[in-house]
């Protein structure tokens, strides 16, 4: 299989064992323009000039979003593969070494077996063919948060979903040691009537990686998925409290990015202090990612 990357199979390891290297994680800032608007996107491009010079690879996100899944109970599948191969190309040539695809999985909706073995399979292709023009695919497939459900109804879809992603991978040849994963942490439903504490999602979190995830993928890049920047933090520190087989870390978006955001406010005048709000959260998760964050 490791033929199947081509000419770049050096080069994917490579990228995805220095992202996977201790204390760093990833900035998620890819959020589209209706998701973000107008003036987020200003802020991020001044975030950008703070982390450049820490930053070791750029990636890119190459899905084209989310749209209703005809047959499902309401859900969707995540568009872009075609024309995939020309643009990762060009993506290369521009600078980028990495990309990500994020569909989601929805625990209320069911999740149903079709809108499962769309995420996986769509997933397993733009894996595919990502390494095959030396971008490290991030495999993404969102468990949203949503629901009342108790924390071991996430741990049975979780299995489900990522026993279909990992069958699908291997099935499209794709590289294990050149991937990333994007999980989502293993938590009861947003309104489920109790919280768990992060010991206990590190726990059902860990369990499920370790049931359904091989030793040879580098890196564990959790999203937020609209927990607190404290929860976020709290969670990862707990998840390395002891040794793991892979990295595991963070790629964020609203959990590294909220008080960013509000410390701004759109004016000139709040950059600076904004900036320094950024690089807290980024402090924080690299030593939550380090096992070493206190509170
Ligand atoms: P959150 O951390 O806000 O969930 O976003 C991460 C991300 O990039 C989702 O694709």
């Amino acid at each position: 299989s490791v033929i199947r990357a081509g000419s770049y199979t050096d080069e994917l390891l490579k990228t995805a064992k220095s992202i996977a290297s201790p204390g760093r994680g990833i900035l998620a800032i890819d959020e589209s323009n209706a998701t973000c608007g107008k003036s987020q996107l200003q802020m991020e491009r001044s975030s950008w000039t703070v982390c450049k010079m820490r930053i070791l690879y750029p990636g890119i996100k190459v899905d084209k979003g989310l749209v209703p899944l005809p047959g499902s109970n309401n859900e969707s599948w995540c568009q872009g593969l075609d024309g995939l191969a020309s643009r990762s190309a060009e993506y290369y040539k521009q600078g980028a070494r990495f990309a990500k695809w994020r569909t989601v999985v929805s625990i209320p909706c069911g999740p149903s077996a079709l809108a499962v073995k769309e995420a996986a399979w769509g997933l397993a292709r733009y894996a595919a063919i990502s390494q095959d023009n030396g971008l490290v695919p991030i495999v993404e497939p969102e468990i949203l948060l949503d629901g009342d459900h108790p924390i071991e109804r996430t741990l049975e879809v979780a299995e489900r979903v990522w026993a279909e992603v990992f069958y699908y991978l291997a099935e499209n040849n794709v590289v294990f040691e050149g991937i990333l994963l994007k999980p989502s942490m293993v938590t009861p439903g947003a309104e489920h009537k109790e919280k768990a504490s992060p010991e206990t999602i590190a726990k059902y979190t860990l369990t499920m990686l370790k049931r359904r995830v091989p030793p040879s993928v580098p890196g564990i890049m959790f999203l937020s998925g609209g927990q607190s920047e404290a929860e976020a933090t709290l969670n990862l520190n707990a998840m390395n409290q002891s040794p793991n087989p892979w990295h595991v870390s963070f790629s964020y978006a609203r959990a590294l990015q909220n008080t960013v955001l509000k410390t701004w406010q759109g004016r000139p005048e709040n950059i600076e202090a904004a900036q320094k709000a950024l690089l807290v959260r980024a402090k924080a998760n690299s030593l939550a990612q380090l096992g070493k964050y206190s509170a």
